[in-house]
């Protein structure tokens, strides 16, 4: 087996490689003058495995391009079965249409990936439990859960957090299997309650409307994704008008877009924890933030 890396996290990709006992594949990715860009296989991939790691983020578009060139020379190069790594996979949340008149891009990114000749696709915590249903290669739909439930004991047994004081919050109905599982992954002892919140889907603006079930003194809220930070500042502030004193974030992927970084370190939220299923570049780091590594869940998969 080769392992090979794009450009979009090559923090995680190493990371993986180490745990499964391999160093990273040379391969070249320049860019011309006019942004275009150029990628090249320097190693010998003939009839070889090859695991090729590439997230998405705030640069879709980017790294986009960059994978698929990626696949074109290793496939060109001779890989005989190419299983793609694709921790965060981008436009996933437009997995549907929305309104009239929209496309389906989500679908356009499949078609693309698998004609380019992936086998197989390793991804995290997918916005809906139905898009592995749209691969025609075999998917393993990994979850950043279990991390979390570790570092929950962890912080439990740190006596950072109480038991009995926490319930685990889900900032909309369409999350509510994430916390359930949480909870069961924590021996049933966490309760789990949510909140509906209505998105304006022209303004992209987000209102936490009601949390159904009872609030505790320490709510974390779970969620797949943080991209603005809106639904989770939302979500907080509804729930400490409800009575809650402290508010953690546990998030999947943290894309971090626009002003989202500022916003949360300054908003009521304690702490902010995501995986490293995205590399969070400087500029969007902020002290609130924690990253825990999905690499050994990965790592785990490819053994
Ligand atoms: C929505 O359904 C997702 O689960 C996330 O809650 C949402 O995408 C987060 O977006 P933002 O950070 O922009 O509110």
């Amino acid at each position: 087996m080769l392992i090979f890396s794009g450009n979009s996290n090559r923090i995680l990709s190493k990371k993986i490689a180490t745990e499964i006992g391999l160093s990273l594949g040379e391969l070249e990715i320049s860019t011309f003058p006019d942004n275009e860009n150029r990628v090249r296989v320097v190693e010998d991939v003939v009839d070889q495995h090859v695991v090729l790691v590439q997230s998405t983020g705030i640069s879709p578009n980017l790294y986009y391009m960059e994978l698929f060139f990626m696949l074109d020379s290793l496939r060109r190069n001779g890989a005989s079965e190419i299983t793609l790594v694709i921790p965060y996979l981008g436009y996933q949340r437009q997995d549907h249409i929305f309104r009239d008149g929209e496309g389906v891009s989500l679908e356009v990114i499949i078609k693309l990936l698998e004609h380019l000749g992936i086998d197989r696709i390793i991804s995290f915590d997918l916005h809906s439990i139905k898009i592995p249903e749209l691969f025609h290669v075999p998917i393993s739909h990994l979850s950043a859960l279990p991390v979390f439930a570790k570092k929950i004991n962890g912080m439990i047994k740190d006596k950072v957090l109480m038991i009995n004081d926490l319930v685990l919050v889900s900032p909309d109905m369409g999350g509510i299997r994430r916390v359930e599982l949480l909870s069961e992954m924590l021996g049933g002892k966490v309760p789990y309650i949510s909140i509906e919140k209505d998105r304006d889907l022209d303004s992209g603006e987000i209102e936490s409307v009601k949390i159904n079930g009872d609030v505790k003194k320490t709510a974390i809220i779970v969620d797949d994704v943080i991209s603005t930070g809106k639904t989770l500042i939302s979500a907080a502030n509804l729930l400490v008008k409800n009575g809650a004193e402290n508010i953690y974030v546990m998030a999947t992927h943290g894309i971090f877009a626009g002003e989202a970084s500022i916003s949360l370190q300054s908003s009521i939220i304690k702490k902010i924890i995501v995986s490293d299923t995205l590399e969070i570049p400087q500029n969007r780091k902020f002290d609130k933030l924690e990253v825990v590594s999905v690499a050994s869940l990965i790592a785990n998969e490819l053994k």
